[in-house]
């Protein structure tokens, strides 16, 4: 049977292997599917251990997106540009390839949710870390306009650099009411930063959320995240949480390893929740 595995620290709560072999299962196949835990000194060898006994795929998650750039051959230009990898493939002889399926996992899960084009949305991103930064790309390619808000403007500074149209809104602009600042258009306010982690609110105006055409944390767990929490009470017409993204970067990641074969996510959503 194949072997497919996904690192990380934690790793325990990972709901990956199970997804992936529902997956493999709308086609009619199975799949070895199982976690391994590593510390930042063990990562490296567990990878190539992995690949040099045959594994035909693997995922990381956090804390290794970064680290995991420098173990592969070939890092996907769209991986270069989001400074990380969740989705390692091996192409044989020792090669390997570093690509991230994140963003697109939250573009798939944002049209699946919205009715509306993102086109013709803003998209304001609290956050300017790891998750913020593999997202931005393909939500540009989407047509949306990204801002990003950070509570600290060095995380902002090398974003700037990578992605030309990225526009930026002061973190203490969200203090206070957000009409001028969002010039009338829609919005959808995303959470990506790690506050939820630690329990913590996020220092935001209640029209934000409220306004918002959707609010949207990138995290997610068996209750709602203290930020959907914070959009809840501040009366959001609609959240998320990030369950979604989840599952449609594991069917991106799932393709790239079975080509031809794109899952179908409503029915695994479904089970999952
Ligand atoms: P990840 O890889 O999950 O994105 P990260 O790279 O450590 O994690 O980035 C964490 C992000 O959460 C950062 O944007 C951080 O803001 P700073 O750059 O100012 O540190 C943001 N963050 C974490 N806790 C926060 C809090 N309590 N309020 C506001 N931002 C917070």
């Amino acid at each position: 049977m194949t072997q497919f595995t996904v690192f990380g620290n934690p790793i325990a709560h990972s709901l990956s292997p199970q997804i992936h072999q529902l997956f493999a299962a709308q086609f009619g196949g199975q799949l070895n599917y199982d976690r391994r835990l590593a510390t930042v000194a063990t990562f490296p060898s567990a990878v190539a251990d992995f690949f040099r006994c045959g594994g035909q795929g693997a995922n990381v998650t956090i804390p290794f997106k970064v680290a995991a750039m420098d173990l592969v051959t070939h890092l996907t230009p769209r991986a270069q540009r989001a400074g990380s990898v969740n989705t390692l493939v091996p192409l044989g002889h020792g090669q390997l390839v570093g690509d991230t399926t994140d963003g697109l996992g939250l573009c798939r899960d944002l049209q699946r949710l919205l009715a509306a084009e993102l086109a013709t949305t803003k998209v304001l991103i609290i956050g300017a870390g790891g998750a913020a930064r593999s997202v931005i790309e393909p939500l540009q390619a989407l047509g949306a306009e990204v801002v990003i808000a950070n509570r600290s403007r060095a995380r902002v500074e090398p974003l700037i650099e990578v992605f030309d149209e990225l526009k930026l809104l002061d973190f203490a602009s969200l203090q206070a009411p957000p009409e001028a600042l969002m010039g009338g258009s829609d919005w959808l306010l995303i959470n990506a930063t790690s506050a939820s982690l630690l329990g913590g609110k996020l220092a935001i105006h209640p029209s934000w959320f409220a306004g918002a055409k959707l609010v949207y944390d990138m995290m997610y767990g068996t209750q709602l995240t203290p930020f959907l929490k914070q959009a809840t009470t501040a009366g959001a017409q609609q959240v998320s949480d990030g369950l979604g993204m989840l599952v449609e970067q594991a069917a991106v990641s799932y393709a790239l390893w079975h080509p031809g074969q794109m899952p179908d996510t409503a029915s695994v959503l479904t089970a999952l929740r």
